[in-house]
């Protein structure tokens, strides 16, 4: 089963099928189909659903990592308020072209085939992107590109060098509007983010995912939610809305306060530990370090180095052993981990789920009644999380996406 769908996800066959005629079109009907199929209470199930599972899942190590990111840099052009990513303490650097080669055929070894190109700097602050994206290409190995979408002529550059292969981006974007996107995004200018989008847009001929697979992931939080629904106005041209994923902001960042201020609902946030990415992921810095956090700022986490150990040894070791360890028991914690608080799974699911329901359902709300719905059932999970009730929990969750 593994095998079959390894080899479903090679980006070898993704290639040949981008590449085959007719292809947007099947691709298009097959969305039309599954969204017409979609029952409205599709968004509704997914959030019951959410609610099932533990609250806190103990994490099992997998027999071997599943996710994986190389960190091409830790540089980046700007400084969001949720990340701070300038308060890292590590010198800046870039991969080299020989290490980046390095990783991938260790990954390869262990059966993973692609890899997101970042942890906590921007892909595209990394000069020799197309040389890496190259070595990927020549090595059979897929690259998974975020970006906060202020490079739009580097964007262009790249997709016409790697048309079958830099053909899948995730823009990140926290604000439907200038002024909330400016604000979250420090230093970032929402005229190169409309001039970016516009790019993926030209060469889409004007259509949705002809050519460049979109996505949009966004924060939620106090500073946007009231610009919720205008995500679906303002970014309709270039992405499919369902494409428009919101997560609530998290407190992994050297300095959490903008979390802490932004994210109210005190009940919904748990701390990190146990968590599950030790278990289940192995992440690289640009240096060649391996570490078990997907933003290890300081690079405080690690547990080898994947420049001269194998992955599988680096997997099996005794640090990461102790990571997982640490993670279970609460002994011995590491700092970034002893400070690290998040909202619960639940929370996030249904948040982004009943975004969506109401996208579907409530399209005659104004952007402010779109915005109040979100905080009222953020608001009512969170008095009925401050005594656990899972019971009240789920009565409320099942009321709001009934009364939608
Ligand atoms: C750290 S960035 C690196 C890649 C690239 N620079 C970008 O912005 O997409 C990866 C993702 O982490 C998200 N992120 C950063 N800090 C976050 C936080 N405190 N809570 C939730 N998401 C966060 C960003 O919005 C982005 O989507
Ligand atoms: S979220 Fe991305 S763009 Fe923003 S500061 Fe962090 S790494 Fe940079």
């Amino acid at each position: 089963m593994n095998a079959l769908s390894d080899l479903l996800s090679s980006p070898h066959l993704r290639r040949l099928a981008r590449s085959t005629p007719g292809y947007y079109t099947v691709k298009n009907s097959v969305r039309n189909l599954r969204n017409a199929v979609r029952r409205s209470d599709h968004y509704a199930a997914a959030a019951m659903a959410a609610l099932d599972r533990p609250l806190v899942p103990v994490p099992v190590k997998l027999d071997r990592p599943r996710a994986a990111a190389i960190e091409i840099t830790n540089a980046c052009n700007l400084n969001c308020r949720m990340c701070n990513t300038k308060m890292q303490s590590r010198d800046m650097g870039l991969i080299s072209k020989k290490d980046f080669e390095h990783l991938i055929l260790g990954l390869k070894k262990v059966g993973i085939l692609s890899a997101d190109l970042h942890t906590v700097g921007e892909t595209f602050v990394h000069k020799g992107l197309g040389d890496l994206v190259e070595i990927a290409c020549r090595n059979d190995f897929g690259v998974g590109i975020s970006t906060n979408a202020q490079f739009p002529d580097k964007l262009r550059e790249l997709h016409s060098r790697f048309p079958f292969v830099a053909n899948s981006f995730r823009f990140s974007i926290d604000g439907a509007s200038k002024e909330t996107f400016e604000f979250i995004r420090v230093g970032a200018s929402w005229e190169s983010l409309m001039e970016s989008l516009e790019t993926v847009r030209d060469i889409n001929h004007g259509k949705i995912n002809r050519n460049i697979s979109l996505t949009i992931d966004s924060i939620l939080c106090m500073a946007n939610v009231g610009e919720v629904a205008q995500y679906f106005e303002v970014f309709s041209p270039y992405v499919w809305p369902e494409h428009i994923r919101f997560g609530l902001v998290n407190g992994l960042s050297p300095d959490p306060s903008f979390f802490r201020q932004m994210l109210p609902f005190t009940n919904l946030v748990r701390a990190a530990a146990p968590c599950s990415l030790p278990f289940t992921g192995i992440w690289f810095t640009y240096d060649g370090r391996a570490t078990t956090c997907c933003r290890d700022y300081d690079a405080e986490l690690t547990i080898g180095d994947a420049l001269s150990q194998d992955v599988m040894e680096i997997w099996d070791g005794a640090p990461a052993k102790r990571m997982r360890e640490a993670q279970l028991t609460g002994i011995d914690l590491p700092k970034p981990c002893q400070n690290c608080d998040r909202p619960y799974h639940f929370a996030d699911t249904v948040a982004n789920c009943y975004i969506h329901h109401l996208r579907l359902n409530g399209s005659r709300l104004t952007s402010a009644a779109f915005g109040e719905k979100i905080l009222s059932l953020l608001a009512s999970m969170d008095e009925a999380m401050a005594s656990k009730d899972m019971e009240l929990l789920r009565k409320r969750v099942a009321a709001a996406f009934r009364g939608a």
